[in-house]
C-alpha cells in the first residue's frame, strides 16, 4: 500500500467531473482503494474522494467516526464504507447547516447546509450494487464525499463565506463545545 499525495484547492483535477469506473474488480482499482484508506489514516481523514489523490474517478470512502450508523443491509461492512459509482437523492427538504473541512482545503472550516437524509445507490468494492439511506452527519459526510466526484468542494455549498474560518480561529470562535476540531473529508 502507499500513502498517496492530496490534491489541494487549485488543482484542476478538483474540477473535473470524475469518471465512472467500469471494472471495479480490476487490480488497480482494488490498489487504488487500499492506498485511499491508508491516505485516509495517515490523514485522520473521516472521508476521502478519488479526484482528492489525482483519480478522476467516482470512488470515495467514509472513515467510521463516532456515532456513525446506518441501517444498510448485512454483509456491507459499515466502516470503511466504500462507495462507487454512487448515485444521492435527498429524501427530504430538510437541509441543516454544520461546520465542515476538507483535506484538500487544509486548516480551513465552514458552515455548510446539507439534506438531512439521503438515499444512496452505489457499488460496493465487490462491484454488487448497494442501496441505503443515510441521516444527519452520515448523510453529510458522504454529500460532501460525492460532491467531489462532481467537481464541487464544500465552500461553493455554503450559503455564504461568512463562517469561513482557519482552523486556529475556528477552534478560538466558533467551534461549540464538543466539536471535533480536527475532523477533515
Ligand atoms: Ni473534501
Amino acid at each position: 500500500m502507499a500513502i498517496l499525495k492530496i490534491a489541494r484547492l487549485g488543482h484542476p483535477v478538483l474540477r473535473t467531473p470524475a469518471e465512472p469506473i467500469k471494472n471495479v474488480q480490476a487490480p488497480e482499482i482494488q490498489r487504488l482503494i487500499d492506498d485511499m484508506l491508508e491516505t485516509m489514516r495517515e490523514y485522520a481523514g473521516i472521508g476521502l474522494a478519488a479526484p482528492q489523490v489525482h483519480r478522476s474517478l467516482q470512488l470515495c470512502m467514509v472513515e467510521g467516526a463516532e456515532g456513525l450508523r446506518t441501517d444498510h443491509g448485512e454483509g456491507w461492512p459499515r466502516s470503511p464504507l466504500i462507495l462507487i459509482n454512487p448515485h444521492i437523492t435527498a429524501v427530504t427538504d430538510r437541509m441543516e447547516e454544520d461546520w465542515e473541512g476538507c483535506l484538500s482545503l487544509p486548516d480551513l472550516r465552514g458552515k455548510v447546509p446539507r439534506f438531512t437524509e439521503i438515499q444512496v445507490q452505489a457499488q460496493d468494492r465487490q462491484g454488487k450494487p448497494r442501496q441505503f439511506t443515510a441521516k444527519d452527519f452520515l448523510a453529510r459526510v458522504i454529500q460532501h464525499e460525492a460532491d467531489h466526484l462532481d467537481a464541487t468542494v464544500f465552500v461553493d455549498r455554503m450559503k455564504s463565506l461568512e463562517t469561513l474560518s482557519f482552523l486556529a480561529e475556528f477552534a478560538r470562535y466558533w467551534a461549540p463545545e464538543g466539536t471535533p476540531v480536527e475532523e477533515e473529508e
